[in-house]
């Protein structure tokens, strides 16, 4: 089994208890690079894997495959952690090797642990608050959406559609005992503590 484990933004002290428990847990941790490594080493001996950041597409994809594989050499028998700075699904080295691995050992479970953005990160930091709405890219496609406060899923995904989104996931007090999650057709009322993730497949 792999997980995938938010480290914070860099001060250890923002590392959550949960991260820390699997990297304690885990026979192997992987990480990306030194500073993902440097928060690791208090609970384990991290491998850091290299992704360079180069455009020959034969040469990455050859890359990737090779990452995949040695993770998945673990992960296949044993409790294994890849460890990324910030959240781990958020703009993610984690997200893309999550999909190669799928690709390449489908039978590997991989699960994760959510950890402290570059967005809370920086909204502490520069003493701003996010209280409205706001706009994160990294220059890619705006194709996914989250709707906060969603009380009225149905109707908020109708005006969505209307937008091209066609994939929809509803959480209500996520994380808590009394977790609810939905996907597909929405509900017309879900509590205040609801949040909707909407995602345009087809650009
Ligand atoms: C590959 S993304 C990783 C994002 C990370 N997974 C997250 O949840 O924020 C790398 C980018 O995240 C941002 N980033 C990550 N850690 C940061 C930090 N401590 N301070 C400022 N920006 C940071 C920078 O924009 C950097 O180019």
């Amino acid at each position: 089994m792999l997980i995938g484990v938010s480290l914070g933004p860099g001060d250890p002290d923002l590392l959550t208890y949960k991260a820390a428990d699997a990297l304690r847990q885990a026979e192997k941790v992987f990480v990306p690079g030194e500073m993902a490594a440097d928060l690791v080493r208090p609970y384990s001996r991290p491998e850091m894997l290299k992704f360079p950041m180069i455009s020959d597409k034969k040469k990455l994809e050859e890359i990737w495959a090779k990452n995949a594989d040695r993770v998945a050499s673990y992960a296949s028998r044993t409790k294994t952690a890849f460890a990324c700075i910030g959240d781990v699904n958020t703009f993610s080295t984690f997200s893309h090797l999550r999909r190669v691995l799928k690709e390449r050992h489908p039978s590997i479970e991989v699960e994760t642990i959510p950890g402290v953005g570059t967005i809370p990160a920086l909204a502490s930091k520069f003493g701003v608050d996010l209280s409205t709405s706001f706009q994160v890219t990294d220059g890619s496609p705006v194709n996914t959406m989250i709707r906060m406060k969603a009380v009225r899923p149905a109707e908020v995904a109708a005006e969505l559609r209307e937008e091209g989104f066609d994939e929809f996931i509803l959480g209500t007090r996520l994380y808590t005992p009394e977790e609810k999650i939905i996907r597909g057709d929405m509900p017309e009322r879900s509590d205040y503590f609801s949040v909707l993730y909407a995602r345009r497949r087809r650009e």
